[in-house]
């Protein structure tokens, strides 16, 4: 893959007008300057490829739904179906609606209600939950330096008013089985991790390799499994907008309201995109933006 297209790519995007708006109902989002934007991608067993701002870290947020899916999926195995379904929702990240027709089992585990379900399951399978759930993800990134913002996590809390009755709605189903309090501050710690778009494009690479990782070999999911975690990425990753996801990008992926995209193709290449300013479906109007482009110049989707 050539650089070279990546940066036209990028020049393109950068030329062009920017639309949306920061995630500013997490008022430490609010903060981040609007203008950022990188990308990196990563073809396997090749060196990594970095345009702007693709070295600084931000606030992960949603693409950390994959990553407690994953160690989830690989305790649980497919008992984990039981708690949380694999439905695309068709309605926004954050709804209440359809639990009640669903009785508490979330369409799908990357909307918040599903993702707050795998943080329960998490909460009740690990030791020290904040500590293992870290380890698993520097584990995955072969990175250290990988951490939560206390900072938004709080921030989150202090108005995370939605995802408190989502979770005590659930818990009123059945399927949440812990503390409300204490599954709601996991669940804000772990989407409040900062990443940079060159460790996300590493830590998601083994989604590219049939579930291993590249520096040491290492299987987090079996190939069955990874296989299914990115049918979920494309059925599911863009809340009501995966299918426009699907049509326009063609891979499977996952988006974040800190502004960041995550999308692999299987076998292939894994890719991480960061522009903060959100479309009305709370995804990143650049990322999906150069990921559309990106997918069409090189030709190289799943579809
Ligand atoms: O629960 C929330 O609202 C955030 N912590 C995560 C939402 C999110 O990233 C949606 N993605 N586009």
């Amino acid at each position: 893959m050539n650089q070279q297209i990546i940066e036209n790519i990028y020049q393109q995007i950068l030329n062009e007008k920017n639309q949306g708006s920061l995630a500013t109902y997490i008022p430490e989002l609010a903060n981040i300057s609007p203008d950022k934007f990188g990308v990196a991608f990563l073809e396997l067993n090749q060196p990594i490829i970095g345009v702007g701002d693709y070295q600084e870290k931000f606030s992960i947020q949603s693409i950390v739904k994959v990553l407690s899916l994953c160690l989830a999926y690989r305790h649980l195995q497919s008992d984990i179906w039981q708690r949380v379904n694999v439905e695309p929702s068709g309605t926004s990240f954050n709804s209440l609606v359809q639990l009640e027709a669903d009785k508490g089992i979330p369409r799908n585990p990357f909307i918040n209600a599903g993702a707050i379900v795998v943080c329960d399951i998490l909460l009740s399978i690990l030791d020290n939950p904040l500590e293992d759930f870290l380890a698993f993800i520097r584990e995955i990134s072969h990175n250290p330096q990988i951490n939560y913002s206390s900072k938004v996590a709080q921030s989150e809390k202090s108005v995370g008013y939605r995802n408190f009755a989502l979770c005590y709605y659930i818990k009123s189903f059945g399927n949440i089985k812990n503390d409300p309090i204490e599954v709601l501050d996991f669940y804000f710690h772990i989407c409040s991790i900062e990443m940079t778009c060159q460790e996300l494009a590493y830590a998601f690479s083994f989604l590219a390799n049939d579930g291993i990782t590249l520096h040491d070999g290492c299987q987090i999911l079996t190939k069955s499994q990874t296989k299914r975690t990115n049918a979920i990425m494309q059925t599911c990753g863009f809340y009501d907008e995966s299918g426009e996801f699907s049509f326009r990008v063609g891979l499977p992926g996952k988006s974040g309201v800190g502004g960041g995209i995550v999308a692999v193709m299987p076998n292939h290449y894994s890719i991480a995109v960061w522009s903060p300013c959100l479309n009305s479906k709370g995804n990143s109007y650049r990322g999906m933006k150069f990921l559309e482009e990106f997918t069409t110049q090189t030709k190289i989707s799943v579809f």
